[in-house]
């Protein structure tokens, strides 16, 4: 009689712990569910940007920072834009002097990238590409890194089409990012 009633006390604790080991199986998070969430994120925050730029534009585009290819900073003001450079003239936009705007040119155009002083600059990682026409540089695919080592040139003859495009998309990039500002002179 009394071990059938220890019996039935103790019976249940199988099936509790049974329970509660189930309920920890549900709550705990692998790498996958991880995974899962970002790429989850990244995707609702892509769709969102494209359905509401309204809202979402305010934070990261460039358009509504006043940084477009359209702002021109002041240091032009007195000058009658487009101006034309020689190559030694364009040296002297290299960014080591802090009084002076930091130029890059790319087939040809010159652009204003003062506001990137930090990738331009003396200090940046893409500080070569400051004062000087570079624009062979831009024909190596990202991957390769040779862009970052060639010595600058603008000269773009055997180049094969794959590689004139890619200069052509760097163009098109600085050209909507940047200012205008005028053209290298032969
Ligand atoms: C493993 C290769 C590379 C990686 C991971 C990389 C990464 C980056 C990143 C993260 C930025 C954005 C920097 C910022 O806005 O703060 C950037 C900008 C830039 N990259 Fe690279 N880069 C690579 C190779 C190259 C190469 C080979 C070139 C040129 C030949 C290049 C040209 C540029 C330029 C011109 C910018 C500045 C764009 C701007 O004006 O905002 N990159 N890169």
């Amino acid at each position: 009689m009394l071990r059938n009633r220890r019996n039935s006390i103790t019976a249940p604790k199988k099936p509790l712990a049974r329970h509660k080991n189930a309920a920890h199986a549900r709550t705990r998070f692998t790498i996958l569910d991880i995974i899962r969430m970002v790429c989850g994120l990244i995707l609702i925050g892509f769709f969102a940007k494209q359905l509401i730029p309204g809202i979402f534009g305010r934070f990261w585009s460039r358009e509504t920072t006043g940084e477009g290819p359209g702002i021109v900073p002041a240091y032009w003001r007195d000058y009658k834009l487009p101006l034309e450079f020689s190559h030694r003239q364009l040296r002297d936009y290299d960014g080591t002097r802090s009084d002076t705007p930091i130029l890059l040119a790319i087939k040809g155009k010159v652009y204003d990238v003062t506001r990137k002083s930090g990738l331009y600059g003396p200090r940046g990682t893409y500080r070569q590409f400051a004062g000087a026409d570079c624009s062979r540089a831009f024909s190596f695919s990202l991957w390769s890194m040779r862009g970052l080592r060639e010595t600058c040139s603008d000269d773009l003859t055997g180049l094969s089409t794959e590689a004139r495009q890619r200069v052509d998309e760097w163009a098109r990039f600085f050209h909507e990012r940047y200012p205008c500002v005028g053209e290298v002179k032969n």
